[in-house]
């Protein structure tokens, strides 16, 4: 078990970052404390009874909160599971890289969830999906220009200012690039973690996607973003697809990970330490056995790694 070696030996300083504690009288469970194991699974309907119901070696569940804001069975079937896994609330429609403000009535919801099910961490997109009464069920690309960056900023500061915590900002898998750029998506996400004190979520499969897609290095990448600032990965499977001769690459969370993705992914271990780490599997769901296993997995590397430095420190 990987709690049994010195995970000190990885250093992660965005990890006592997001210990903050949260106290309300609406709590019903433990505040937030990272999970002892670092390897957590999507929570979906398909597997709410299997997760009740078997004894599993895993760290932790992430679970899109809007589908909890209506309380009924689905809120009833996480109050269950949460009573036996910490918990991360991973937003899909703040909107924060919208120029209009995040919703009042949306960010009210959330918190509710937060006072209850006191998640470890909180977290949503560098995207837009709303515009007006307008939500789009997508994660819409941003321009990466001074403009979207102080929009995205001015979002971030007001949804931590309303949650009274830090948040976590994950970078987006896209298929368009603009030619407005100014900055390049590393130093985007880094300038909103420093302007704004949140943390990011690095998706991995999205920086291997958008490195194939858009023709750059997904190792220069991770090389490029600020470790500090990184508290949580996300992991998921791709498929490709053929246009025009071309082969890209669809983050469709439908596959298991991918031999590349595992390698960039404990690249990312060495650079960033012991992270929560998520297996992401959002359509065509396989049964619960086969992802633990995609957990089971990522757990080997992050021992692989530390006994690397172990071995490394001891000589
Ligand atoms: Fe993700």
């Amino acid at each position: 078990m990987e709690n049994q070696l010195n995970l000190s030996l990885l250093p992660c300083p965005a990890m006592m970052a997001t210990r903050i504690n949260h106290g309300s009288t609406l709590n019903k469970f433990p505040p937030a404390a990272l999970p002892e194991q670092p390897v957590g699974i999507g929570l979906r309907y398909p597997h709410y009874k299997d997760v009740l119901e078997t004894e599993l070696e895993l760290g932790w569940l992430e679970v899109h909160p809007e589908n909890y804001f209506g309380g009924g069975t689905h809120r009833h079937f996480l109050s269950e599971a949460r009573k036996k896994y910490q918990v991360s609330l991973h937003g899909v429609g703040l909107s924060l890289g919208s120029t209009e403000p995040v919703s009042g009535a949306h960010l009210q919801n959330f918190k509710e969830l937060i006072d209850i099910f006191q998640p470890f961490n909180v977290s949503d997109h560098a995207s837009w999906s709303a515009s007006g009464n307008a939500h789009l069920n997508d994660l819409l690309p941003l321009p990466y220009t001074h403009e979207t960056l102080d929009a995205l900023c001015r979002n971030i500061t007001r949804t931590q200012e309303f949650l009274g915590r830090k948040i976590l900002v994950e970078n987006p898998s896209t298929y368009v690039a603009f030619a407005e750029n100014d900055m390049t998506e590393y130093e985007f996400m880094n300038r909103a973690a420093e302007m704004t004190g949140c943390g990011l979520l690095l998706d991995i499969n999205n920086i291997y996607v958008q490195a194939h897609n858009h023709g750059y290095d997904a190792w220069d990448y991770i090389g490029n973003i600020n470790p500090h600032h990184v508290g949580e990965m996300h992991l998921a499977g791709h498929s490709e697809h053929n246009a025009a001769g071309k082969t890209i690459l669809i983050d469709t969370h439908n596959h298991p990970v991918r031999g590349e993705v595992w390698g960039l992914y404990e690249f990312a271990v060495r650079r960033f330490g012991v992270i929560p780490t998520l297996i992401e599997w959002d359509q065509d769901f396989p049964t619960l056995e086969t992802l633990v296993a995609e957990a089971d997995k990522a757990r080997a590397i992050i021992r692989n790694v530390a006994k690397e430095r172990l071995l490394h420190a001891a000589e």
